[in-house]
């Protein structure tokens, strides 16, 4: 495994290895790499003949409030984990290199950025854009690999691929959980004990979600009520937002839920914000019947 911290030095080397014909799969993170990181980077290597792995935190995608200095960080087991996986070309950027004094441009999101996360962390989306589309530049993949755990990300992420002409297959990956439940997250090593039994909360909370619409129910005020009443139990718990949405477009679901919604999470635990989501996929309507629309 090569590391490079240089960008011009990781471009001339893509750009080498794309005129021998390789493609390039590519995994951009912020480290401190867990199974969630490790599964889009097992994908990563099945999927190209070069596999590129970044490790930055984002300075862009941080409001000055939140966590940038105490994000959680571990270099050397974080490269040991990527040697392991078989990533050819580690990425370890510094701020210096990838915005240096001048640098001015940044790319704007538009709607999709600004429900869900973007309305508690304006301007965040547009950061995690920057960065991604200066990594894309640089690595020049055929392939880019994110988890849908950040949901939104995948989506905004999609959205400036096909508007850009990016020509990146972007690919989501499931969501890597804990064995009981917890979706993975390097923010979740923040939790008190207390805290981490009460984080369970979100993922049977969109259990719950799911089991309330197998049993027949449609309505997205009802499905979010018992979602929000399952988390409100835990005293913990600070709801930043819970959403029932369109699972492309992300607009707000008012009245029935369509055939593929998405219930969406943000859940504070003193100063550690997590989140999580689940589609919710309606049962197809069986043969010989008709869904009645009035
Ligand atoms: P980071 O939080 O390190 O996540 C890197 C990638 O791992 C993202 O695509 C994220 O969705 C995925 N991931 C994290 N936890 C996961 C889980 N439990 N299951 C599956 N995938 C998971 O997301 C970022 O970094 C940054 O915003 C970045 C895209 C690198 C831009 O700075």
């Amino acid at each position: 495994m090569l590391t490079l911290r240089s960008p011009q030095e990781l471009f001339d080397l893509c750009v080498e290895n794309e005129g021998k014909g390789q493609s390039i799969s590519f995994v951009p993170t912020m480290g401190y790499l867990h199974e969630g990181h490790m599964s889009l980077i097992r994908e990563g290597r099945r999927r190209g003949d070069l596999l590129v792995v970044s490790i930055y935190v984002n300075p862009l995608q941080f409001a000055p409030s939140e966590d940038l200095e105490s994000y959680p960080r571990s270099p050397e087991r974080d490269a040991a984990l990527c040697e392991e996986a078989g990533v050819d070309i580690l990425f370890l950027p510094s701020s210096e290199t990838l915005y240096p004094n001048g640098y001015q441009t940044t790319v704007s999101i538009g709607p999709l950025a600004d429900g869900l996360c973007g309305a508690s962390r304006p301007g965040h989306f547009d950061g995690v854009c920057t960065v991604v589309l200066k990594l894309f530049n640089l690595v020049r993949p055929k392939v880019a690999l994110f988890g849908s755990k950040d949901y939104q990300q995948l989506q905004v992420i999609r959205a400036m691929v096909r508007d850009l002409n990016l020509g990146v297959e972007v690919v989501g990956m499931p969501i890597v959980r804990d064995p009981d439940g917890l979706a993975m997250s390097s923010r979740n090593a923040y939790l008190s004990a207390g805290q981490r039994a009460q984080a369970l909360c979100l993922s049977q909370s969109l259990d719950l979600a799911e089991q309330v619409v197998a049993a027949g129910e449609r309505d997205s005020a009802v499905i979010l009520a018992a979602v929000q009443s399952h988390i409100e139990q835990h005293d913990s718990a600070e709801i930043d937002y819970v959403n029932l949405v369109d699972a492309s477009s992300l607009e707000m679901v008012n009245g029935s839920i369509g055939p593929s919604s998405l219930v969406a999470l943000a859940i504070r635990f003193g100063n550690t914000r997590l989140i999580d989501n689940r589609v919710l996929r309606l049962p197809p309507v069986p043969s010989g019947e008709h869904s009645v629309v009035v």
